[in-house]
């Protein structure tokens, strides 16, 4: 049993993410939580609310509430979402929690004590009529680098440099639109990431394994000369984590906030914290998953994030871990994901733009979502929502394959023989070689669900699901029953044992059929079937089962057109 240590991207605490958002970092990390977890492994896995920065205070201010009771509010709707979909978060927490106030605190008292920090005196911009500084998300202009002309003061989207406000073509305030823009000294902390140069890179070179969208973008921002400057830590903003030195004032400090992506990170680990906290457990619990000398060793620790994340994750992240020079457990593994496009066009939160996550669930149950999303995965490349698209995976895919065997074994083995699994006949030579056929593929699906290979796995759970459909529809029980019952036992026999491997092996996929598809069995036993021989007679004979409801309905055309028009437009 492997100790797994599971994050995912934390998300803005302004609004409902969007499907894609939930593709891209939350989804993927609870697929392999899951997994993790079927395979005996103890998983820890955290994710929280990003809840600092300028887009919380302006959406807080929108909303006409005091910015505290607005994340709080938006944590607890957020955190309604995840049980919607089902994410199995050990503890969902919160960036702006006392425990991620004192662990950044820390941070940067011994990044300061090391050396790492200085004090510069930054022009920053400010908008006149706004009355305000404003952060770098808040200024849009041309990006210097590729010339997109929406670029963020802090990060352009399209070729995800990392940016200076001032370095902008045309800028302006998105708070206002105005042009009416000064710039204005004022002192900020850097994080010198350049002094910690060789470290990253030598960590980053040890990541043989590392998925090539990962490594590639890391690289990039590495040894693009200026990818790796020293990094503005602090912001003159009033919400956030004030600046302190460990647990002293930081005299020239006083008033200023860290910038939210020098905290978001720290929450993983704060999370965690949070996660002792409301389990009333000690220290200890949760530095057994964070410091390597109390514990962590033996972990191993995955992340999971869209690729605008990445070069936060690979060096802004691990620059202050190793500038501490405490010993802190590092990532081992860093899954990241192109963006989900839909319908032609990008998902957009600001704009409104797609399915978002409240949305989705009003209209179809979890999985038939998560099925869709995660067989999709934009692993490889960018991916694309349709309607279309969807309507098609979910007939044919859960109801056609799987919902359609779930429900037409059930149905026959109670019609005809009664309320227990049968007992007569054996396993033939169709059996058998069904039951190799299954072992090999289980094979498969294990080491693309271990590599985190989304798509393939998907693919290979679905191939799993049709062998067992084309077993039926060659051994034909429905048939054979009528000049051989005792063979057809023994067939629907194998096919209720059949059913609850499929539960097994689905569940980090579609968890809520997979339950549904256990109760019918009347059963609670949720081994792996690594052993498929052994597994193929789990449920003897005798024992109770029932008929599911239908597992998956299947959307019409009539649906798929009215949803097509419904998100079509923008949400408000
Ligand atoms: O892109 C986002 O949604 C960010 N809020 C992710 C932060 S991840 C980490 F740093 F915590
Ligand atoms: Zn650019």
């Amino acid at each position: 049993m492997a100790r797994i240590l599971i994050t995912s991207a934390i998300p803005y605490i302004n609004g409902i993410k969007h499907l894609g958002n939930l593709v891209g970092s939350q989804l993927p990390a609870d697929l392999f939580a899951r997994y993790s977890r079927a395979r005996g492994h103890e998983v820890m896995f955290i994710c929280a609310t990003d809840e600092h920065g300028t887009p919380a205070e302006l959406a807080a201010a929108k909303a006409g509430k005091p910015v505290d009771q607005y994340c709080a509010e938006m944590h607890e709707a957020q955190a309604e979402m995840a049980r919607g979909f089902r994410l199995s978060f050990d503890h969902f927490g919160r960036s702006s929690s006392q425990r991620n106030h004192k662990l950044t605190q820390h941070f940067a008292g011994v990044l300061a004590d090391n050396g790492l920090i200085r004090e510069v005196a930054e022009s920053q911009v400010y908008s006149i009529d706004d009355g305000r500084f404003l952060p770098d998300r808040y200024i849009e202009g041309t990006c210097p680098n590729c010339g997109y002309t929406s670029a963020r003061g802090d990060q352009c989207d399209n070729c995800t440099k990392q940016l200076d406000p001032t370095d902008l073509i045309n800028p302006h305030s998105t708070v206002s639109g105005s042009t009416n823009l000064e710039v204005r000294e004022t002192k900020h902390l850097y994080l010198m990431q350049r002094s910690l140069r060789e470290k990253l890179e030598a960590w980053i070179e040890s990541k043989h394994d590392w998925p090539i969208l990962t490594t590639s973008i890391a690289k990039k921002w590495l040894n693009d000369g200026d990818g790796l400057q020293d990094r503005g830590i602090t912001r003159d903003l009033h919400w956030g984590i004030p600046v302190k030195r460990g647990d002293q004032p930081w005299p020239g400090m006083e008033g200023k906030v860290f910038y939210v992506w020098f905290d978001a990170p720290i929450e993983y680990i704060a999370g965690t914290a949070e996660w002792a906290d409301a389990n009333g457990l000690g220290d200890e619990a949760w530095e057994r998953w964070w410091r390597t000398d109390k514990g962590a060793a033996d972990v191993t620790y995955y992340q999971f994030m869209g690729k605008d994340n990445v070069p936060f994750h690979t060096l802004s992240f691990p620059a202050t871990i190793l500038g501490s020079g405490e010993p802190w457990k590092m990532v081992d593994y860093l899954k990241s994901f192109n963006y989900l496009n839909y319908d032609g066009g990008q998902f957009s939160t600001s704009r409104g733009r797609g399915v978002f996550m409240d949305q989705a669930l009003s209209i179809l149950p979890s999985d038939y979502w998560r099925w869709w999303l995660l067989s999709h995965a934009p692993e490889s490349s960018d991916a694309e929502f349709t309607w279309e698209n969807f309507q098609a995976s979910v007939n044919k895919d859960l109801a056609d394959v799987l919902g359609n065997l779930v429900s037409r074994v059930t149905k026959f083995a109670k019609s005809k023989f009664g309320d227990a699994i049968p007992a007569g006949g054996d396993f033939g030579a169709q059996e058998t070689a069904l039951i190799a056929d299954l072992g090999a593929r289980i094979r498969t699906y294990e080491t693309l669900m271990a590599e985190m290979e989304v798509r393939k796995a998907a693919a290979e759970l679905r191939g799993i699901w049709v062998v067992g459909n084309e077993y039926l529809q060659s051994a034909a029980p429905w048939s054979v029953v009528k000049t051989d019952p005792e063979k057809a036992q023994a067939m629907i026999r194998l096919a209720l044992n059949l059913i609850r491997i499929y539960a097994i092996l689905s569940a980090p996929f579609i968890p809520d059929a997979a339950a549904t598809m256990m109760t019918a069995l009347n059963c609670t036993d949720w081994t792996w079937p690594s052993d498929v021989p052994q597994a193929i007679r789990a449920l003897p004979s005798g024992h109770d089962f029932a008929v599911p409801e239908n597992l998956f309905r299947k959307i019409t055309d009539e649906e798929r057109a009215d949803w097509q028009v419904k998100f079509a437009g923008v949400r408000t």
